[in-house]
């Protein structure tokens, strides 16, 4: 079954991006190839991702407009932005732009990941979007060593999480969470409030 999985690297304060978008602190940190989180052994197990607009244009902008994922690729926007050439064969990207709730869409893009899973490659509230729904299944996070105190959230919702995994890669920590639903006392105070309207009816 398709799972859907949030896999990116982090601050150890939890944020994705400086406020600048700037990913300067990431792309320097030692990390092995073939080690823990790898992303090569990951992908191996993608059938399709999702991206925010905020990330697609990263890639654009950090990749010269060439885009070396095979796998389809779905960008979440509200705009109109311009398709990227594959690096296979040069000929268009299968990249599907689409807008609206997860609700509708989120079937549609575990159909196209066939029988392997879904990755959402960011930002947080697109994460938060699956997570919403129930639908986000588990977090892996490469957590680099730094703190920015400022940027783009890791994923700005109140979940319960569960520890799967925990390894170290170069200077990161590898952790995989599974993803339990809604903070427990979240959900306590929405059901005594829920009894409560019931009482008073
Ligand atoms: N550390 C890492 O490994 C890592 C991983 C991923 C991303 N990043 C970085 O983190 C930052 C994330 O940026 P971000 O927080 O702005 O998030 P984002 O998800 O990349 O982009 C958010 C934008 O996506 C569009 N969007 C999201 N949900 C939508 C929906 N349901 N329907 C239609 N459009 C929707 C909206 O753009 P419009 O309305 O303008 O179209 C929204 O403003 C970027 O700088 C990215 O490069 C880092």
């Amino acid at each position: 079954m398709t799972r859907t999985i949030y896999y990116t690297a982090t601050t150890l304060d939890g944020y994705l991006a400086d406020p600048d978008d700037s990913l300067d602190w990431l792309l320097r940190q030692p990390q092995e190839a073939g080690g823990a989180g790898d992303y090569d052994s990951f992908i191996r197990g993608i059938g399709a991702l999702v991206m925010g607009a905020t990330t697609y244009e990263w890639l654009l902008e950090h990749e010269q407009g060439v885009w070396s994922y095979e796998l389809p690729a779905f960008v979440l926007t509200h705009r109109d932005l311009p398709s990227p050439r594959s690096t296979t064969n040069g000929g268009p990207a299968d990249v599907r732009f689409r807008q609206g709730g997860i609700a509708e869409l989120g079937q549609e893009m575990r159909d196209a990941a066939g029988a392997n899973d879904l990755w959402v490659v960011g930002g947080g509230d697109l994460a938060g979007q699956f997570a919403d729904l129930g639908q986000l299944d588990e977090i892996v996070t490469s957590i680099a060593p730094v703190v920015l105190g400022a940027g783009r959230p890791l994923l700005p919702r109140r979940l319960d999480l569960e520890l799967m995994q925990v390894e170290r890669n170069g200077a990161f920590i590898v952790a995989r969470h599974r993803v339990l639903g809604s903070l427990a006392e979240d959900q306590e105070r929405s059901s005594s409030s829920s009894a409560q309207r019931a009482a008073e009816v």
